[in-house]
């Protein structure tokens, strides 16, 4: 249920809208109160008075209007939302979004919004697997914004492809689980490690591994959003740092053990999702290293394993670590889970084409003493959510 749930429903201009006042009426059935507005190009698909009759509530259209802004004005509508979603987004509405334009209502709504926002992208499929579409994606997911993803199937225009928008009731759903999530950590304090670390080797090179931090910075979201204190402690990414958590960013192992070791009393719950270099050069050149010889022997030593000195503290907290493997996967799991005596491990497949390193999606087998959950392949922020679901029910469980 969404009951008594602000939400902001901004309607831009595709073929798709006719899906909206379905999601409308679905969002106030759930409980929610339903504000529209709409882009001009929207409105020539339906008119306004489509969206007042369902909503309850008058429509806005025009950034620049009297009687609207002496109604609720656009700053005022963007703070009375407690979430924003933009459905259908077109591809133009998408773009100034990412780029920080703000010449109509919708797009100055979304500078002006401080609340969680969702996107729900229609489009043709071309358009949709245009490198800039993609990289305006990027973008809006570096800005925190919550993407719906489109469908694929046949599209109004008779192609088939990946572009129709997703239909209300997954919209519906969507909203239901992220708004409604249990606030199961409530006053935990959480630390997450995310991304990979980099040794240096000289001025100019460093030793470092494929990790995008995508999956400890889903796993920060998701445990903000079932009530934690955050800390995300990250190696250097090309992510912005989470909303409403404490950040911390690092280059080497060391320096991430540092801010673990800072940082760790009074830590209930401890995730290490980082790639952490396993060894460092034991030099690091003053100057940059000159090519004078055919071959070169690097000498790396041992950098500290922060996810097995959390677990070896005199109290430490729930201590949930990641394997990455390319092989055995439940075998060397289980391993680290023991030696490293763990109380959780989320194993991953890495080095095949789906999953693990860099994608958007992943899957995870999970092993705790006397149990065992397989998380299918889903995008990463589905999956840290049912992660988080896993971890505060096994942290239950203990405590
Ligand atoms: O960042 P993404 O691109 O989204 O990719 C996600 C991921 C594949 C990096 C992530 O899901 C993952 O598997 N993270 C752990 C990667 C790893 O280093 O695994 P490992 O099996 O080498 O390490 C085992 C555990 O020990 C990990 O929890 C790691 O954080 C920890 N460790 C390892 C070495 C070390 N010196 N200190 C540690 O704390």
């Amino acid at each position: 249920m969404l009951a008594h749930k602000k939400i902001l429903l901004a309607v831009t201009g595709g073929i798709a809208v006719y899906k909206s006042l379905e999601l409308t009426r679905q969002l106030k059935k759930q409980g929610a109160e339903v504000r529209v507005v709409m882009t001009k190009s929207a409105t020539a698909f339906i008119q306004p008075l489509s969206f007042q009759a369902l909503s309850g509530h008058s429509v806005h259209c025009e950034l620049l209007d009297v009687e609207a802004e002496n109604a609720m004005g656009h700053i005022e509508l963007a703070r009375w939302a407690d979430v924003f979603v933009i459905a259908p987004a077109t591809a133009n509405t998408l773009a100034k979004m990412a780029h920080g334009l703000a010449d109509d209502l919708v797009s100055t709504l979304y500078l002006a919004a401080t609340c969680p926002v969702y996107v729900a992208p229609a489009m043709n499929h071309v358009m949709w697997n245009h490198p800039a579409m993609q990289a305006n994606l990027k973008i809006l997911q570096n800005h925190n914004v919550n993407l719906i993803a489109p469908e694929s199937g046949e599209q109004a225009c008779g192609e088939v492809g990946i572009g129709r928008m997703a239909e209300p009731e997954t919209i519906c759903q969507r909203l239901i689980s992220d708004l409604t999530m249990p606030q199961s950590l409530a006053n935990l304090n959480v630390i997450i490690t995310a991304g990979a670390t980099r040794e240096p080797l000289d001025p100019v090179r460093y030793l470092t591994n494929r990790s995008s931090g995508k999956m400890g910075y889903a796993l920060a979201l998701a445990a903000k959003k079932a009530g934690a204190n955050v800390l995300l402690i990250s190696g250097v990414t090309q992510l912005s740092a989470p909303k409403n958590c404490n950040f911390i960013l690092v280059e080497t192992a060391e320096q991430m053990h540092i801010a673990v070791f800072e940082n760790i009393e009074n830590c209930d719950i401890f995730i290490g999702a980082a790639a952490v270099a396993d060894y460092r050069p034991i030099e690091i050149g003053e100057k940059k290293i000159k090519k004078n010889s055919d071959q070169i022997t690097l000498t790396l030593e041992k950098n500290p394993d922060i996810l097995a000195d959390v677990a070896a503290l005199e109290n430490p907290p729930f201590t949930v670590g990641f394997a990455a493997e390319t092989n055995d996967l439940e075998h060397y799991a289980r391993d680290k889970l023991n030696r490293k005596k763990l109380n959780m491990i989320a194993a991953n497949w890495v080095g095949r084409e789906k999953g693990g390193f860099e994608r958007d999606e992943n899957a995870l087998d999970v092993f705790w003493q006397d149990g065992k959950k397989s998380l299918t392949m889903t995008d990463k922020s589905e999956l840290a959510r049912q992660l988080i679901a896993l971890i505060h029910e096994r942290f239950h469980a203990k405590n």
